[in-house]
């Protein structure tokens, strides 16, 4: 008697097909493990792969402060105080000091009243949309908000109303004609690197008497008060800032009014069902803060590197688009040529992020170079005339 073949299950065929598609599309994700430079390794910005040296043009790390000493010691001195997980989830016995004053520190900063912290921006942004609506609610949002806040108003059933990328205008109309419960938009866009029109979304937000709520993920720690719209962030009800990008660690935080927090605390199932942020991270973000209230020159520094940047690109004829933060994309358009230059660009040692659809708009894909505070002179001369070279 022969063994029957095996049969292969629905699911796993759907899977092989959706695979081979996206293979197929050159569209498939994958991830690498890197070695990257460790703190007092003196190689800023370098990673190691498959034996290969990078310079990192594509991390989030816009202040270098995921690899800072006062925040390595930190990490070490968070364990020490608190233990390294929080044991259970906060409503339970995970809420501890180390946590309470984290959001203290981060009210003190923003200005707003009161604080929730999630172990990742990405789960805050879905449980404050979940929670807050539902579908009797509508709200008008930019149209390229992050996946996330997307996902978070696909739970929530609301209805959502959106307007063109950074387009007053028509946010303004819709505001008027829908009157809705809310706006949502991101402070610096995630993939474009320009800044919304906070005061004039605030004003219109106030005379339709909803609230206006900004993801300031790319924001916090970066945009100096000078710099527009920095100083009109906190002009804003709900303000989410996320641990991962400038502070350089991992978590975030919903901040607003003490009666919305008590809100999300009440009904949050993201929060409520959810093993707390560690009392470490906690700690680590805490120190973080701190050191950024202390540091008034940093995001100084940090925009006399993105102005040279920008000077030299000009100087050698590359366009880029109209972005005064870290985040500096160039759009390449089709998949192919996107493949070429960032091939062209890894043979000269530089890492750029590769960013296709579904993450921009079809026939967007794009470079998506992005400068933190410990870029050198060598490293954007390296980078410039590589580009000058693949583009
Ligand atoms: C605009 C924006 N919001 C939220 C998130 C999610 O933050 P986290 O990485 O902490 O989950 C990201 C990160 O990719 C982001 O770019």
């Amino acid at each position: 008697m022969s063994a029957a073949t095996p049969k292969v299950s629905r699911l796993s065929q759907k899977i092989d097909t959706q695979m081979a598609r996206a293979r197929h599309a050159g569209l498939l994700r994958q991830r690498r493990a890197l070695a990257i430079a460790k703190a007092g390794d003196n190689t800023p910005n370098e990673f190691m792969l498959e034996g290969v040296s990078f310079i990192n043009f594509s991390s989030n790390d816009y202040l270098g402060l995921s690899q800072a000493s006062v925040l390595v010691e930190a990490m070490s001195q968070g364990s020490q105080l608190y233990g390294v997980g929080s044991g259970a989830s906060p409503l339970v016995t995970g809420y501890s000091e180390a946590h309470r004053q984290l959001e203290q520190a981060l009210c003190e900063a923003s200005g707003h009243e009161a604080a929730l912290l999630f172990c990742s921006g990405f789960s805050a942004n879905t449980a404050l949309m979940k929670t807050l609506f539902d579908r009797h609610d509508t709200v008008v949002a930019d149209k390229l908000i992050h996946a996330s806040l997307i996902d978070g108003l696909r739970d929530s059933g609301a209805h959502l109303k959106r307007f063109a990328h950074n387009d007053i205008d028509a946010a303004v109309k819709l505001i008027a004609t829908h009157q809705p419960q809310a706006v949502i938009t991101e402070s610096v866009f995630s993939m474009d690197g320009d800044c919304a029109p906070l005061g004039a979304l605030y004003q219109a937000c106030q005379q339709a008497q909803s609230w206006l709520i900004v993801d300031d993920a790319h924001g916090f720690g970066v945009l100096p008060v000078a710099k527009q719209p920095r100083a009109s962030v906190s002009n804003c009800d709900v303000q989410v800032v996320t641990f991962g990008k400038a502070l350089g660690c991992q978590g975030a935080a919903i901040l607003g009014s003490q009666a919305c927090i008590d809100f999300m605390v009440a009904n949050a199932r993201h929060y409520i069902y959810s093993t707390a942020l560690s009392p470490a991270n906690a700690y680590v973000a805490y120190r973080a803060v701190k050191w950024l209230g202390e540091s008034t020159k940093i995001a100084d520094t940090l925009h006399g590197i993105i102005d040279a940047f920008r000077r030299q690109c000009q100087q050698a004829g590359i366009t880029l688009s109209d972005s005064v933060t870290p985040i500096q994309p160039i759009v390449i358009g089709e998949l192919e040529r996107l493949q070429a230059v960032t091939d062209g660009l890894k043979a000269r040692g530089i890492w750029v992020g590769s960013i296709r659809p579904p993450t921009v708009p079809k026939g967007s894909a794009r470079l998506r170079i992005t400068l933190n505070v410990n870029h050198t002179q060598a490293q954007l001369d390296h980078l410039i005339a590589s580009l000058v070279e693949v583009l």
